[in-house]
């Protein structure tokens, strides 16, 4: 903790290997030593279940899978052209070129040529309407994957196109009245006139608007389907995918079958950060057409350039907004218009706007507040969810306005955070009317205060810039509240299957998905610890839609709350079917047996679990379980935005120190400590894992990533790693001091623990507003810097020059 910074990392990949010797983590190993004895098997760090694979290139990803004799390949040909209408496709020469096997459009899907997730207004292959560049039009399918690939890139003079000019910001999608689902409002009032009103009699007011960009999944392992054509009219496919229900369901309708006639597979993904929870669809659609179509298996793996060029992403916002305040900076009244950048058909937009308009308010109290969401409708990639799923999009407006009002009354943005906290008891109620029960913020803020040394650094911060005129150093503390559970009321639900076998290892399969989070690592843990044996016993096996039905995508951070849950009440019954077995056999009562490391214990004998596993066999006890999980309590009225509609929330809080060259807008991020609120950690050496990568990710999109579409064609000109710029392990801070903060998720959730995935995405919102005080020093803090995200260095040096004119 509070290590002084040496400068000499400052610019140097040494960064790296200091952070790696000091992160070491750091877990208390001999409590957990302690737990192990004791049978524990949840609340210990423990290596990711597949780790050895991954680090040997043994783990199997779908385009490592064997591929079956005849395989053909697919590419898709995607339009030039951002809007207008596709008047022919002239493919006879395309049809021609060495390999190509088929070429087929939209018209040779035998069902619906649809796969919207939620409102069907996505067209698998291009229905004549051109809505983006880089749509795809048509699929190439061929003998080899470059055969494809040569004869889809001759797109452009295929397609016979009338242009129009396209619409590609959301403000103008929003001037223009053009959104892709009705605008959504949120309003709570505590007084007759409302916001208006509350802003109206505040003793300060502030109006301005703000903007924060779109951001890349950027998933190691791209899109990818692989589709087995099986008798009948099925079809088998391996498809990397958030959500293989959906895929099953989607590919049953373009086919014209029923789901039973299709099977969805996948044992893991290389990362699929919100990208492959709908997304993954057309190129399963597109696959298992072709497939069943020419009695071929065929894959569809795409290329990096055209996953950015057909995919959405995050969704950039802007906002414009109105505040009143006292001069304490206690917010009294809010006014806020968002408008997304949705592209062109509804995707998620509707459920990431609800997030985002519901994570307004973050930590703080708004007595009267009202709140505007747009889903502008633009010629760009549909874009979906991500990381947050629009929470951060919706926290970071409040927060710049914290930081806003704070330089206007020339007050620590910390006391205007603080003053603005959400009450233990009163002033705890949300926009949405859900009362905030589990609230930890004033606690994690002072703990982390005191250990990031925050005021001591701030005055030191201010000493070192009245001295420094080009390096500036900035520092910010910002807090978070993310709500847990998904938005929509019955995608909170979860199935598992556990057999358990009559040697006595155990196989475990349930809803959700890997993607490297660590689910299936967590999964095994409760089922190994449910029946009290080893983790050498558990295996996890692939999400297949034939073992468990029905499944929700795995996002909104609730794998491991809803899959655990289910696992756990599999695995229960299995336990209590093999006691009630041991007390028949054995004496005493089913109650009092007790399973721990490895063994029974029954009627003061002690049995291996084998051996219990074996009788029970043998007495015809059945050995496996389904199970069941649906969360309680959760209700949500989405026509008045009112309900509860989080099961609980997950807080936490960072702390980030820049330094930024003000001369050429470049900055560093020093130093960052972390406090972060997972309940009772299932697995903290995974938790930490995902709270540092989190943080990593969510600063990539505030500082160096940027997407540029260029104004007149609208083509997306940063599509690769080229031109769009993901954070490397250089970019970690030299001292970067994660903690998990104490205490228990107050809900029955599975073990006490909390979701982890999403919610730390939005710490390094202290990375920006670092910069951002940074850039304020270097004007004398005389005003506020017109920063916006990301903060690149371009954008960095125009908010210094402002700043500096507007000081001079
Ligand atoms: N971590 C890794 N390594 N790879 C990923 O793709 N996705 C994130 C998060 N952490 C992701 C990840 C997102 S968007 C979500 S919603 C959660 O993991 C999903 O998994 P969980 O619900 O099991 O936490
Ligand atoms: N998160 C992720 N996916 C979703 C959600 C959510 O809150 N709601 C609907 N789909
Ligand atoms: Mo995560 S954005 O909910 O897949």
């Amino acid at each position: 903790m509070n290590r002084p910074i040496d400068p000499s990392l400052l610019h140097s990949s040494e960064a790296f290997a200091h952070y790696l010797k000091n992160a070491a983590f750091r877990v208390d190993e001999r409590a957990e030593a302690g737990a192990h004895t004791q049978g524990q098997r949840v609340g210990i760090s423990r290596p990711h279940e597949s780790a050895h694979l991954h680090v040997a290139g043994e783990a199997a990803y779908i385009d490592d899978l064997p591929e079956l004799d005849g395989t053909l390949h697919c590419a898709l040909g995607l339009s030039p052209v951002a809007n207008g209408r596709l008047n022919a496709l002239r493919l006879d020469a395309i049809r021609a070129m060495p390999g190509v096997v088929a070429v087929l459009t939209g018209e040779d899907i035998p069902g619906v040529n649809d796969c919207g997730s939620i409102i069907h207004d996505d067209p698998i292959l291009c229905s004549g309407e051109i809505r983006y560049l880089g749509q795809p039009l048509f699929a190439v399918i061929a003998e080899s994957r470059e055969a494809a690939r040569l004869a889809a890139a001759q797109a452009k003079a295929a397609a016979d196109i009338t242009a129009e000019p396209p619409v590609l910001t959301p403000q103008q999608a929003h001037e223009l009245g053009q959104y892709v689902l009705p605008p959504m409002h949120l309003a709570r009032s505590t007084n007759e006139g409302g916001a208006r009103r509350a802003m109206d009699e505040a003793p300060h007011r502030l109006k301005s608007s703000f903007y924060v960009g779109g951001q890349e999944q950027f998933y190691l392992e791209g899109q990818i389907s692989y589709a087995i054509p099986k008798e009948d009219g099925a079809v088998h496919l391996y498809c990397s995918t958030q959500h293989p229900s959906e895929m099953q369901h989607l590919v049953a309708h373009a086919l014209g079958v029923a789901s039973h006639a299709v099977h969805v597979e996948c044992r893991r993904m290389g990362g699929g950060f919100g990208g492959k929870e709908s997304q993954s669809a057309l190129f399963a659609c597109v696959a298992s057409v072709a497939a069943t179509r020419l009695r071929r298996p065929v894959k569809l793996r795409l290329d990096r350039d055209d996953d950015f060029m057909i995919t959405g992403r995050r969704h950039c916002f802007w906002y414009e907004y109105e505040v009143g305040y006292d001069d304490e900076g206690r917010i009294l009244g809010a006014e806020i218009s968002m408008v997304s950048r949705a592209g062109h058909s509804a995707d998620l937009s509707g459920p990431v706007m609800t997030r985002a308009l519901c994570h307004f308010d973050n930590t703080y109290w708004l007595p009267d507040v009202s709140m505007h969401g747009y889903s502008g409708k633009t010629n760009t990639q549909s874009n979906t969810a991500f990381r947050g799923f629009g929470g951060p999009q919706g926290a970071i407006a409040i927060e710049n306005i914290m930081e806003t009002v704070a330089r206007e009354l020339g007050r620590d943005a910390l006391d205007v955070r603080r003053v603005n906290f959400y009450g233990k008891t009163e002033r705890n109620v949300t926009p949405y009317s859900q009362v905030v029960t589990d609230n930890v913020i004033h606690e994690l803020v002072a703990e982390l205060e005191t250990c990031s040394d925050y005021r001591a650094r701030r005055d030191a911060i201010a000493e070192f810039n009245a001295a420094s005129p080009v390096l500036k150093r900035g520092l910010s503390l910002t807090p978070l509240k993310f709500g847990i559970s998904f938005n929509v009321k019955h995608f909170n639900q979860a199935g598992a299957l556990v057999h358990v076998y009559n040697d006595g290892s155990i196989l475990v399969n349930h809803g959700g998905t890997e993607m490297g989070q660590g689910l299936n690592t967590k999964v095994a843990q409760v089922v190994a610890h449910e029946l009290g044996v080893g983790f050498g016993r558990v295996r996890v096996t692939a999400t297949d839609t034939t073992k468990v039905a029905n499944t929700s995508a795995t996002a909104a951070s609730t794998g491991a709350d809803l899959n655990g849950k289910a696992a756990q009440d599999a695995a229960r019954q299995i336990r209590e079917r093999l006691a009630a077995c041991a007390a028949e056999r054995h004496g005493g009562r089913a109650e009092d047996v007790r399973f721990a490391n490895d063994q029974v214990h029954v009627n003061g004998k002690v049995l291996d679990f084998k051996a219990v596993v074996g009788e029970a066999y043998i007495e015809r006890v059945q050995l496996w379980s389904d199970g069941f999980y649906a969360t309680p309590g959760l209700s949500w009225n989405k026509d008045t935005m009112q309900g509860r509609p989080f099961f609980y929330y997950a807080y936490g809080a960072a702390v980030s120190e820049v330094v930024v060259d003000t001369l050429t807008g470049e900055f560093k991020l020093l130093r960052a400590d972390v406090l972060h609120d997972v309940g009772r950690s299932l697995n903290p050496a995974v938790d930490v894992g995902q709270v540092e990568g989190a943080f990593i990710q969510g600063m990539g999109w505030l500082t160096t990533e940027e997407l540029v579409w260029h104004p007149q064609s609208g083509k997306l000109t940063t599509h690769a790693p080229s031109t769009y710029k993901i954070p490397t392990a250089n970019d970690c801070p030299p001292v970067f001091n994660v903690r998990l903060f104490e205490g228990d998720n107050f809900e029955d959730s599975i073990h006490r623990s909390k979701a982890v995935g999403e919610p730390p995405l939005l710490l390094p919102f202290s990375v920006f507003f670092a910069i951002r005080d940074a850039v304020s020093a270097a004007g004398g803090h005389r005003s506020n810097p017109p920063l916006q995200s990301p903060a690149t260095p371009e954008s960095i040096l125009r908010a210094i020059e402002a700043v500096q004119a507007a000081g001079s």
